[in-house]
Formats: structure tokens, C-alpha cells, sequence
């Protein structure tokens, strides 16, 4: 089976209004929750890809009833802490780090021991960041370097904890946030910011939650074991998703855009203020607030004078999975442009700053990278027209589909290894590029 792509033409104008598949993040948080709740809940539009199917099949194994219709899901909970399996059962996360980490906390306080295993490369990722905490719940955890698979041995008399999350990791925080719902009394968080779905869906089901923010951490304060009822959600657009295509439309000549129904949680549209930043026109159409998140269409039109930036570290939260199409857009960029302490970029699906740079250097544009720092010298006149291989980037699907974004605008003949890697997260990103106009074999 064919499981590359061949670019060698770039995108010709274009004026498109496109819808985005539903938010990553939301769709496995509406799943997890569900699964929690009293009576049946509903998402419309949630996101078709193997993150969330795999999230939706590991909730069956636990024993909950989830079905699939053509409009949208249900899941039909029994209420907190009623999953249901057998001794020694194996939940497979696949590619899925949010999936991975948020269900080790909902799964604390179960009597049965099970086992979470994952791909390649989230095998190779950090689990001491959530069984750290976990552990001080009270819950035993076996693993072997702190890595999946990881064996699970909840207990029932979890006891609440205080607990500092320096990293800026929305998956730790929620994982927690999980586990102290299983937990009698109240546990505090003090955590770096990072994306708030979880907080935001805790206030919008009106369980004990308080958040106190501050200009760079919050403190969270949660009251377990409330039950709560069944919620239906209509899940809006990603904006990590949207990014390919805000970045496509601002390297393309005279092309402009609009995203329908993008969720534009702050916490998320870090990207947005950076493009901003550096020049970029960009408008919010028909904001309004869903369940204690806003959502928006994006218009974007093409860029001539890019300008480059130097963002500010307490911003890389709000970016983080943005950063890499960041980078490619600051190769086209009059300047220098800056980003510091990104540390975290190389503990995703692959070591983004590592292949970022690598990928810079192999189409020719200077770059610097200082411990966990990189400096990126634009160059407005970048065009393309050699031959370019993209490989061995660990089927990280954000890798995947930057390289498409920079073969489409700048040029070149290219061959771009593992398609299938979009299914993570996007699996309809080729064909909607297709039908804005892409020539891609
Ligand atoms: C996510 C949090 C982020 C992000 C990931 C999704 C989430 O990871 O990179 O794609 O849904 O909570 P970290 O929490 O590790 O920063």
C-alpha cells in the first residue's frame, strides 16, 4: 500500500469557505466525561479519527455502552467510578498522549488492575509526569522506566492532594483533575497555564470547582465524588487543525479563507496573536460562547511583508501544537524570529524542535537552536525547486502535515512519507486540501 504523498506543484489561488473536523481535545474530554456521567449523552460533530476511536473502543472495554450513528455519538454512564471489566484488561491508546494520561486518572479508584499500552512512539514518551501525582493519590502504578505499557492498581480510599504542575501540561492537570473527582475531600492544584476544556467543562456541569487565575499559573480546587448528569455537546472546529490551512492561505498569493465554527478558547489561539504579531490580517466572525467555550469563524487572507517575531515563552501553552507551522511561517518572514524554553515541543509524538530544525536546515533556511531555544532566519524570497524526501519523522501527524503546507507554497518536488499518520488527528486534512485546489499524488 502506497503510504506516501508526491507534491511538485504549488496550490493556485483560492477563495474557499471550509469546515474543520471537531475539536481534538473536546471530542476526548466529551467521551471521558460521558462515560461518567448519569444517563445518556450525545456529541454532534465529534472528531472521526483513531485518537477518539480509540478513546471511544477503550470505553467500551471498560465496560461503558457507546454507539455511533451516523450524526453523532451516545454514550449512556452509569454515573462515577461504574466502569466494569475484567481483571488485567489492556486499554490500547494508539497514538494518543491526551487519551493515555487523562484515563489514568479516571481510573484511581478501580478495584481491577489494568493495563495501558500505546504505539511506538507514545511508548517512548513521559508517563512520570502523571504517575507522580497518581502515586500520591494513593494509586500504585507499575511500569518499566516510567513508560508505557503501564499496569494500573487503583484504590478505593484515595486520599486528596495539593500538588504543583510546573510543566504548563493541560494532559497532567486534567489527569489530575480526574482522579481528584474520584477522591473524597478537596484536592489543589497550582499549575503552570495550559489549555482550560477540562476546567470549563467541571463549571459548565456544575461540579465543585473553583478556579483562581493568575497572570501565570492558576489554582484549581475540586471537591470529589458529586455525581452529575448526562450532557449533550456540540463539538466546534480545531483550531490546531485550522492552522494547516490559516498557514496555507497566508504563504499562498491572493487567496483568502474562512474557517466555520473554529473553538477559540484562549487558552488555545496563542497562534492567532502571533500571526497578528507579524502582520497577518486576521478576522473573528460571529463569536459567541457554547457551554463555557467560544467559538468563531476565521477569515485569513494571503500575506506580502511578514514580519518576524519573538514570542514571549509564557505564550508556548497557547502554541504549543501550532509551533511547528509557526516555524515554517517565520522561514518566510523579514527577520530573525525567536522562541524560547521549548523544552516541552520535544516531548510530543516526535521531538518536534529536533525535526523543526532539521526540516529548516534541509530547505535551505538558517537556523539556530540554543538548549531549548531556536532562532529562525526568514527570508521573504524562499521558493523551492529541488528534490525533497520527508522521512523518519516518528508518523508524527503535525510533521506530516506541515511539510504538505511548505510543498504546497514554496515549491519543490517532494515526497512526503507516511500519509496514514493524519488519521491521529485529521484524517479529512487531504481531502479538503484537495478540493481547495492541491495537486497531491
Ligand atoms: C492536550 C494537551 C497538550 C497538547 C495535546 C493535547 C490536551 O499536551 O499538546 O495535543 O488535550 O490536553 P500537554 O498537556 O502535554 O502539553
Amino acid at each position: 500500500m502506497v503510504s506516501h504523498v508526491l507534491i511538485s506543484k504549488k496550490i493556485k489561488d483560492f477563495n474557499q469557505s471550509i469546515n474543520i473536523s471537531g475539536d481534538k481535545s473536546l471530542s476526548i474530554r466529551w467521551a471521558l466525561m460521558a462515560s461518567q456521567a448519569i444517563g445518556k449523552s450525545r456529541a454532534y460533530n465529534i472528531l472521526n479519527s483513531d485518537d477518539v476511536n480509540n478513546t471511544l473502543f477503550s470505553l467500551k472495554k471498560l465496560g461503558i455502552k457507546v454507539s455511533k450513528k451516523k450524526n453523532f455519538c451516545e454514550i449512556d454512564g452509569k454515573g462515577l467510578g461504574t466502569f466494569f471489566f475484567k481483571n488485567n484488561t489492556v486499554i490500547n491508546a494508539g497514538n494518543s498522549g491526551t487519551f493515555a494520561r487523562l484515563i489514568m486518572g479516571m481510573l484511581s479508584n478501580s478495584r481491577k488492575k489494568v493495563v495501558i499500552k500505546g504505539d511506538k512512539s507514545l511508548s517512548n514518551r513521559d508517563f512520570e509526569r502523571v504517575i507522580k501525582p497518581l502515586n500520591l493519590f494513593g494509586v500504585k502504578i507499575e511500569s518499566r522506566k516510567k513508560k508505557l505499557p503501564i499496569k494500573i492498581i487503583g484504590n478505593n480510599f484515595l486520599r486528596p492532594i495539593n500538588y504543583v504542575e510546573k510543566k504548563g501540561s493541560a494532559q497532567v492537570k486534567s489527569c489530575i483533575m480526574f482522579a481528584a473527582l474520584n477522591t473524597f475531600g478537596e484536592t489543589i492544584i497550582k499549575c503552570k497555564k495550559s489549555r482550560d476544556h477540562t476546567e470549563n467543562l467541571f463549571e459548565y456541569l456544575k461540579l465543585p470547582i473553583k478556579v483562581y487565575k493568575n497572570k501565570n499559573f492558576d489554582i484549581i480546587k475540586i471537591k470529589g465524588k458529586r455525581q452529575f448528569k448526562a450532557f449533550d455537546y456540540k463539538i466546534p472546529g480545531d483550531i490546531s487543525s485550522a492552522s494547516f490551512f490559516i498557514a496555507l492561505t497566508i504563504l499562498s498569493k491572493n487567496s483568502k479563507i474562512l474557517l466555520k465554527n473554529i473553538n477559540i478558547n484562549q487558552s488555545r489561539t496563542g497562534i492567532l496573536d502571533i500571526l497578528k504579531k507579524m502582520n497577518v490580517k486576521i478576522k473573528l466572525k460571529n463569536k459567541l460562547t457554547y457551554k463555557g467555550e467560544p467559538k468563531a469563524d476565521i477569515l485569513v487572507r494571503s500575506t506580502k511583508n511578514l514580519q518576524a517575531v519573538n514570542c514571549p515563552s509564557n505564550m508556548n501553552s497557547r502554541l504549543i501544537d501550532e509551533l511547528l507551522i509557526i516555524f515554517l511561517i517565520c522561514a518566510k518572514a523579514k527577520g530573525i524570529s525567536y522562541f524560547k524554553n521549548l523544552g516541552e515541543l520535544r516531548h510530543k509524538e516526535s521531538d518536534r524542535l529536533k525535526i523543526a530544525v532539521n526540516f529548516l536546515k534541509m530547505i535551505g533556511v538558517k537556523v539556530r537552536v540554543k538548549s531549548n531555544g531556536i532562532k529562525i532566519h526568514g527570508n521573504p524570497n524562499l521558493e523551492l525547486n529541488k528534490s525533497y524526501v520527508m522521512k523518519n519523522f516518528n508518523k508524527d501527524h503535525r510533521v506530516f502535515m506541515m511539510t504538505c503546507i511548505a510543498a504546497l507554497t514554496l515549491g519543490g518536488s517532494w515526497k512526503i512519507n507516511d500519509k496514514d499518520s493524519i488519521n491521529s488527528s485529521f484524517p479529512t486534512f487531504l481531502s479538503i486540501i484537495k478540493k481547495i485546489g492541491a495537486k497531491i499524488k
